[in-house]
């Protein structure tokens, strides 16, 4: 680093290491050439259409045409919801919003999604942590805890990468525990694979409960950058103080409002059904591989698994153009990959391939 950039970087930054996102780490990849199983998207990519004749005009900040049926969408009333870039903007004005930097902290349960973390590293606000249990369910004594030690407790369900729900009666303990000091983040990114467990339908009864939503993953819009944040009025008042004036594209907000259509709606159920019959035969098939262990559940777009031999087998993947995702560094995850269902084209290459490197070893002691 220059003497000039060392001495202007903000302190906090100095020793940040960037979340090291699926893209980051095969920067420059060519979808077409190479199978991305790596960061939980969507196989399908579905066609919209762009209507450019008001792209000379900012767009509106909170577009009525995607306010109005993701509001209906997910049960809540107009003034509970935030349009984002993504529900990770929505963490980051989360973040921003509610935590002073160099005062603050924010609680985080790993292992889960790394965003949480990095954005409050960025704002220079602290980080605490409540391991999850072995068998990922919260750890409620250390969470409880950390009343009035923070202002956001991030908790995700499914989580990333373990595909766990969060129990429904440890999560109203949490709610209720901290119902005077904090703000209780259920991020729901994954939510569409395991629809019946939402807590949208719960603002009413926990003023302190948030909720985390994407276009991203179910919707197959990842390239959009289009999440909500769902709390209620007076929270989301608070954020919209924050929020850049015109956060969302004209094109992103055409496209989602088309996603969201009764057709849009349609189509994803659909292909979520598909993908829960793919997340079936890849299951059953992985469970056939010597030594492999299936972790954590399957309430997501993703199997997560343990194998002594994960170095070799990513790289044996990668050296033939699959890409799934290494979680080995996170905690209690020790020799565990994470593989997003693709379809069945690809989930069939992948499998194929693990067939192939499993005949190739030495049978294991
Ligand atoms: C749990 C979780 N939350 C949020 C996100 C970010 O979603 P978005 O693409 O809407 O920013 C992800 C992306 O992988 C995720 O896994």
């Amino acid at each position: 680093m220059s003497e000039l950039i060392n001495k202007l970087v903000a302190e906090n930054l100095k020793g940040l290491k960037p979340y090291e996102s699926a893209r980051r780490i095969f920067a420059g990849g060519d979808s077409d050439s190479e199978i991305w199983l790596n960061a939980n998207e969507s196989p399908f990519a579905n066609d919209y259409s762009v209507d450019s004749a008001h792209f000379n005009r900012y767009p509106d900040c909170q577009p009525p045409s995607v306010i109005l049926p993701y509001a209906e969408y997910a049960g809540v009333e107009k003034d509970q919801i935030v349009v984002t870039r993504g529900a990770d903007e929505g963490i980051e004005l989360l973040i921003r919003t509610f935590c002073t930097p160099g005062k603050d902290s924010i609680l985080i349960c790993p292992p889960t999604y790394g965003m949480y973390a990095i954005s409050a590293e960025t704002c220079n606000v602290g980080v605490n942590k409540a391991i999850l249990n072995d068998d990922f369910s919260l750890d409620i004594a250390t969470i409880k805890s950390f009343k009035d030690k923070v202002n956001l407790v991030f908790i995700c369900s499914p989580n990333n990468p373990t595909g766990t729900s969060v129990d429904k009666a440890q999560l109203t303990e949490v709610l209720e525990h901290f119902a005077d000091s904090a703000l209780v983040v259920v991020d729901e990114a994954y939510i569409e694979f395991d629809a019946a467990n939402t807590w949208a339908t719960e603002l009413a009864q926990y003023p302190n409960l948030v909720v985390l939503r994407t276009l991203s993953k179910a919707f197959a819009l990842a390239g959009i950058r289009c999440g909500f944040t769902l709390a209620n009025s007076e929270v989301i008042q608070s954020i919209v103080k924050v929020i850049a004036p015109y956060p969302m594209p004209e094109p992103v907000a055409q496209i989602a409002a088309q996603a969201l259509s009764e057709k849009g709606l349609a189509l994803m159920a659909e292909q979520v059904a598909y993908l829960h019959g793919q997340k079936e035969a890849l299951k059953q098939q992985l469970a056939t591989f010597p030594e492999v262990t299936l972790v954590g559940d399957d309430k997501a777009n993703f199997v997560l698994f343990r194998h002594p031999l994960k170095q070799a087998l990513m790289d044996y993947l990668v050296a033939n153009s699959v890409l799934i995702r290494d979680q080995s560094k996170q905690i209690n995850l020790e020799n565990c990959l994470r593989i997003t269902l693709g379809n069945q084209q690809q989930n069939e290459k992948l499998l194929s391939l693990m067939t192939e490197f499993f005949a190739q070893q030495e049978p294991l002691a």
